[in-house]
């Protein structure tokens, strides 16, 4: 067991069955867009491991972009519903299918943000693919598109999550062991 698996609790979703779902999601995305003019965008830092795997299950021609967005707040783990742009993207999006690829949706404050901006820039069509989906946690309405896997309310980490910039090359979603974010905390307020 590596350094950092030792701080997780359980193993929410292996390995093998992320790259199952992201094959189909892979597929479903390439029929819907054939033909079209698709350009991914990726929200940094979480959806970077998610979009490797997913371009490459897409199998029709796309660009992809970046864009980088703050909600969460170092070491906090709640959402501060207050949101903002980091790092736009290079693209112009106009008259583009856009799809935004996301790791995780929680409150969805992020998201709904991040549609609202993109939508002003007159993009040709506007979806949302995010791997997992935490329903019970949702505070603003948001449409999705793809959802990779609909999780219970546990705060995750690996294949791109984070906590506390920590943990995002577990090849796994695994829970944390909520000791290890209470210490952080402790520690924060000393
Ligand atoms: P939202 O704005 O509350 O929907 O939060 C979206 C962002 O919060 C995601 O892009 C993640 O970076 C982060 N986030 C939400 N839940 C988790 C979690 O369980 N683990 C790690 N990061 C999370
Ligand atoms: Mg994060």
């Amino acid at each position: 067991m590596s350094v950092l698996e030792k701080d997780i609790a359980k193993i929410l979703i292996t390995r093998e069955d992320l790259q199952r779902r992201i094959a189909e999601l892979g597929d479903t995305i390439s029929r819907d867009y054939e033909g079209k003019d698709l350009l991914l965008v990726c929200v940094l830092k979480g959806g970077v491991l998610f979009l490797s795997d997913l371009i490459r299950a897409i199998g029709i021609p796309h660009e992809i972009d970046f864009m980088a967005i703050s909600s969460y707040g170092g070491e906090r783990i709640e959402s501060s519903g207050v949101v903002r742009i980091l790092m736009d993207l290079n693209k112009n999006i106009n008259n583009r299918n856009v799809l935004i690829v996301e790791d995780i949706i929680d409150t969805g404050h992020t998201l709904s943000y991040m549609t609202q901006n993109l939508q002003t820039r007159n993009p040709a069509s506007l979806k949302i693919c995010t791997l997992l989906n935490k329903p019970s946690r949702r505070e603003v309405n948001v449409h999705v598109d793809y959802v990779g896997f609909d999780i219970p309310n546990e705060f995750v980490v690996g294949y791109g999550l984070d906590f506390n910039e920590l943990y995002r090359n577990l090849p796994f979603i695994g829970v944390l062991k909520p000791e290890m974010y209470i210490h952080a905390s402790d520690e924060t307020s000393t």
